[in-house]
């Protein structure tokens, strides 16, 4: 007879996590830190997740920092409270351990605008350029990719190739648009977004600066240009943060993923912080594979280890090489993200 974990783990591919009952009087803070500590796991999490998990992380971050604290962690299993490529970096950068997902169908829609075999026939046709792709795309992508690069850092790795260079910028037209903009260099941009940042609209974003004249409007390069050209502040989710925290103004208009405003509100609990609003009324500026995740997946998937990221052994040698010389650029560049 099939066990209900059993059943639950053939069921892992169809449903993306396991589909397994928890028992609702359980105190998962308590037991997700039990758990930490018997398996010497590390939770590592991104701003856009519940407000719960970013409590129980032991880091939160921006993607830099987030495969910073992946490359470096002396644990031995990576509980990536995260996205799919987020969980697939950072196994590319610690092979040898286990990386676990709470729900493999966290996916990212940034990264799924850019599929492998279509980009692969699309950079035939310039061979001669240097392909610098956001880590927002998959660890296939990524092995067709010569230097991997973040919101935190992508000017400097624009930067850091030579003038003379010609360069392939994938998989969004969004930041790629802007790192033209702000670098002045021509490139050829993929055709990708990200569903989150693509949704503000520019004219209730206006009407709520005029109800709050003395609000700082900051936005996330991911967004479009009509959006950024109106902004105070465009950064990282982490220099979003930072902005808030050190600029005098007192209120905020947001235009990221609202998971972040949880820890600006903890940072600033003086200051208020104001989603920016989307061009319909739906919560659209919450990321639906971000927030697949729930405490009960990650108690879940800490218990009984699965679902386990993993890939391909050529997928993690000739992609890794993408993201090394990324962390390599930021590191000579001082950047570290915390
Ligand atoms: P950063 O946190 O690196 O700014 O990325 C934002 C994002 O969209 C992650 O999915
Ligand atoms: Fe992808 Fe956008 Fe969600 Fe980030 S917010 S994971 S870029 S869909």
């Amino acid at each position: 007879m099939t066990s209900l974990l059993d059943s639950a783990t053939q069921n892992l591919d169809r449903n993306g996590y396991l589909d397994l009952d928890v028992d609702p009087t359980l105190d998962l803070v308590e037991e997700i830190n039990r758990l930490k500590k018997e398996k010497n796991a590390v939770i590592l999490a991104h701003y856009y997740q519940e407000s719960e998990i970013q409590d129980i992380a032991d880091y939160i971050g921006d993607s830099l920092g987030l495969s910073q604290q992946a490359a470096a962690t002396e644990a031995d299993i990576i509980v990536f409270a995260g996205v799919h490529f987020m969980a697939e970096t950072a196994k590319m950068l610690s092979p040898s351990k286990k990386v676990l997902l709470p729900d493999l169908k966290a996916g990212c829609s940034l990264a799924d605008s850019c599929p492998p075999h279509l980009f692969r026939k699309f950079k035939e046709k310039y061979p001669d350029h240097v392909v610098v792709s956001y880590i927002n795309c998959t660890a296939e992508l990524k092995t067709l990719t010569d230097i991997c690069c973040t919101s935190t850092n992508a000017v400097q790795i624009i930067e850091s190739i030579p003038e003379d260079r010609k360069i392939i910028f994938a998989p969004d037209k969004n930041l790629g648009a802007y790192l033209e903009k702000k670098t002045g260099r021509e490139m050829v941009i993929w055709n990708g977004a990200c569903m989150v940042h693509e949704i503000f609209s520019h004219e209730r974003i206006v009407k709520l600066k005029n109800r709050h004249p003395n609000a700082k409007f900051i936005a996330h390069p991911e967004c479009e240009a009509h959006i950024l050209e109106m902004a105070d502040y465009i950064g990282s989710t982490t220099g979003l943060l930072k902005y808030t925290i050190h600029d005098p103004a007192t209120e905020f208009i947001v235009a990221t993923e609202a998971g972040i405003l949880h820890q600006m509100e903890k940072a600033s609990p003086n200051k208020t912080f104001i989603p920016a609003p989307p061009n319909n009324n739906c919560a659209c500026n919450d990321c639906p594979h971000m927030k697949r995740n729930t405490m009960e997946k990650l108690y879940l998937c800490m218990k009984y280890e699965l679902p386990e990221i993993i890939l391909p052994e050529w997928v993690i040698k000739e992609g890794v090489a993408s993201i090394d010389r990324m962390l390599e650029i930021s590191a000579k560049a001082g950047l570290v993200s915390k």
